[in-house]
């Protein structure tokens, strides 16, 4: 696959050990950008990884100081990855493209669809080179699975790519998985019509799942940790209720709608304190 454009080639070693000499080595630094934050490696910190570096630990505790919940909300959304992709299993989907992968944790995609069913084929998508390093070690190691260093504001690599068209059948449903994404794609390149394209591309009871920050669930925090990432040079823009909500233009949304992700089908008792914390929405549809 040919990479992008100005992004360097990502270390093909297969563990965290190759991606540390090869860090040092052949790969400047500077060409991962690890001397600045990255959306992939801030989040992983904030999951208690250990895939990060100092610029994404500062970061990361620069945005707790301004949102003291950021692990909770991280943490929610991961659970919710999980139950989304339980549930597009249970209602009969076998193939998943998980865009904004991040780095690998676990429980991943294709261990949550891979344990509800035999045979679900999972391509990986993220713009990170240091994405990639991990999610092509860990990721695809087992199973139908794939990774696909590309931008999702390029669709049509994505849905072209030799890799997903060896996984996905596009005449069959597929989850389409946004979790945590769209935030960091500006109006400027269209959230929206890149949403259209894709689910332009899939078959009637293919599924959209997503999460996005909800600016108005905590306006000030969402304000502050915006301000706060394009300072770091980080594109995070949270979107308000009605703004999210059209994304799903044209798909049926299903129950229980786009809400805060702790409410989306929780499967223990939800507290009022962790819905206040977790200023994320969530919603899954489906293409008629
Ligand atoms: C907050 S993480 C979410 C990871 C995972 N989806 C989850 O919810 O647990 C956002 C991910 O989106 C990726 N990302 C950001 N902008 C992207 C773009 N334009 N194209 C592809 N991936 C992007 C980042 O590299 C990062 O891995």
């Amino acid at each position: 696959m040919d990479e992008p454009s100005g992004t360097p080639a990502p270390p093909d070693g297969d563990d965290m050990d190759g991606l540390r000499l090869r860090t040092k080595g052949r790969l400047d630094p500077v060409d991962l950008r690890t001397d600045r934050p990255h959306p992939a490696r801030v989040y992983d910190y904030l999951l208690g990884g250990k895939d990060n570096f100092p610029a994404d630990r500062s970061a990361a505790e620069r945005g707790l100081g301004k949102a003291p919940g950021l692990r909770d909300l991280a943490r929610a959304n991961r659970a919710f990855l999980t139950r989304v992709v339980r549930a597009a299993v249970e209602a009969g989907v076998r193939q998943f493209i998980d865009l904004g992968t991040g780095i690998p944790t676990s429980p991943n995609v294709h261990e949550v669809a891979g344990g509800h069913t035999p045979g679900a084929r999972v391509v990986y998508v993220d713009n990170d080179p240091i994405v990639a390093t991990h999610a092509r070690a860990l990721l695809t190691s087992a199973g139908d699975t794939a990774f696909l260093l590309a931008d999702l504001r390029d669709t049509k690599a994505i849905l072209d790519s030799p890799e997903t068209r060896a996984l996905i059948d596009f005449d069959e449903p597929v989850a389409v998985l946004c979790v945590a994404l769209l935030h960091h794609i500006p109006d400027e390149a269209d959230p929206r019509g890149i949403i259209e394209r894709l689910t332009g591309a899939v078959a009637p009871g293919s599924l959209l799942a997503l999460s996005h920050l909800g600016a108005d669930l905590a306006p000030a925090q969402a304000a502050a940790i915006s301000a706060g990432a394009a300072q770091d040079g980080v594109t995070l823009i949270p979107r308000d209720r009605e703004t999210v909500s059209a994304l799903f233009t044209g798909l049926d949304v299903l129950e229980p709608g786009l809400v805060p992700v702790p409410l989306w089908r929780p499967d223990t008792p939800v507290w009022d304190d962790e819905v206040a914390r977790t200023w994320i929405y969530g919603g899954m549809a489906v293409k008629p």
